[in-house]
């Protein structure tokens, strides 16, 4: 039984302010311009993205809700019973309840991610809502090696959905999947969500809905780096774009400076052309073989693959190949 006393806390961040401060700096000194998307991230940024799972154009989060509510007892018999289950970048934490309704007694959930509030916010509903889990929240970059809580006699699974893994270049995935299966260790299993190339419209719409939130969530980057670097971006100045990029099969987005300007980062003066882009996010799209390649080049095999009607969106049961 949870100790119900105890307080929820995440251990200490790895990602604090200075290396905010140095990824934009170092990102706006380079040319083409471009910050990580995991800044998106504080407070304002993790709520937008909750209203952008909601919107009718951004197909990915109920599609795979669909694939995951049909197959979560086919999830449950692959993991066994006992499991600690361990997600990266957990955000509302809202998809996991189908997992954990559907396992067989699950022994711990360990949610990580980069945007403390939000975790700890939703970490604290988990926590309400299921009162025999402990629930062990993680303040990390899911990127670098970490320790997880793990308790005895517990099989770990490993959970990454909302097509995250998107984020990350193929050789960003390619190390993301390696550390992660040193993280979750030896017979340890994953359920990774992945969206799938389709057609080009229905993929730009999902990155530029007509109500503005992602345009909101793509130039909060900026208020972000106001508020956090005593920045001194004029947000009428500067738009969001989305493109498809062919070549790498992603969308891309972008914030464009819509006239010539300077403006101060923490102390440094940085001009933009009209039409310059900052490039904040890449989300790669893959086909089922393809992401099966890339996750066996990392040391997973595949153990089940299940996909929506339309074949939009992919969850797969991984399994170290050691294991
Ligand atoms: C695309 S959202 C997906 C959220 C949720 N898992 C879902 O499926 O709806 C990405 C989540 O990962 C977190 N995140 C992004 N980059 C991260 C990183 N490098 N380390 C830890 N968390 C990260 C974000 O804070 C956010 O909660």
């Amino acid at each position: 039984m949870k100790d119900t006393t105890a307080p929820l806390h995440a251990p200490e961040a790895q990602t604090g302010q200075d290396e905010f401060a140095q990824a934009v700096l170092d990102g706006l000194r380079r040319n083409p311009k471009a910050i990580p998307s995991k800044f998106f991230y504080d407070a304002k940024g993790s709520h937008l993205f909750d209203k952008i799972c909601d919107l009718e154009e951004y197909y990915p989060t109920r599609t795979e809700l669909g694939i995951l509510r049909s197959h979560a007892p086919d999830i449950a018999t692959i993991a066994g019973s006992d499991a600690t289950l361990v997600e990266f970048g957990s955000g509302a934490g809202v998809k996991v309840r189908l997992l954990l309704d559907a396992l067989d007694t699950p022994r711990a959930y360990v949610p990580i991610d980069i945007s403390r509030d939000h975790l700890l916010a939703s970490s604290a509903q988990l926590d309400a809502d299921y009162p025999a889990l402990r629930i062990l929240p993680v303040h990390a970059d899911f990127a670098t090696p970490f320790e997880v809580p793990r308790m005895a006699s517990s099989n770990v699974v490993g959970f990454f959905p909302g097509s995250t893994i998107g984020n990350l270049t193929a050789e960003e995935a390619v190390s993301f999947l390696h550390v992660a299966a040193e993280t979750l260790g030896k017979g340890a299993g994953m359920v990774i969500g992945v969206d799938l190339i389709k057609d080009r419209d229905v993929l730009r719409a999902a990155y530029d809905d007509r109500e503005g939130v992602t345009a909101a969530f793509n130039l909060n980057l900026l208020a972000r780096i106001n508020r956090e670097l005593g920045g001194t971006f004029n947000l009428d100045h500067f738009a969001h774009r989305t493109v498809f990029n062919e070549a790498h099969a992603r969308i891309e987005m972008h914030i464009e400076s819509t006239k010539a300007q300077s403006v101060t980062v923490a102390g440094l003066r940085l001009s933009f052309e009209k039409g310059e882009r900052i490039h904040t996010e890449n989300s790669h799209k893959y086909t089922v073989s393809g992401f099966s390649a890339l996750a066996g080049r990392a040391g997973w095999s595949v153990r089940a693959v299940w996909t929506d009607e339309q074949d939009w969106f992919a969850v797969l049961y991984l399994e170290r190949l050691d294991g």
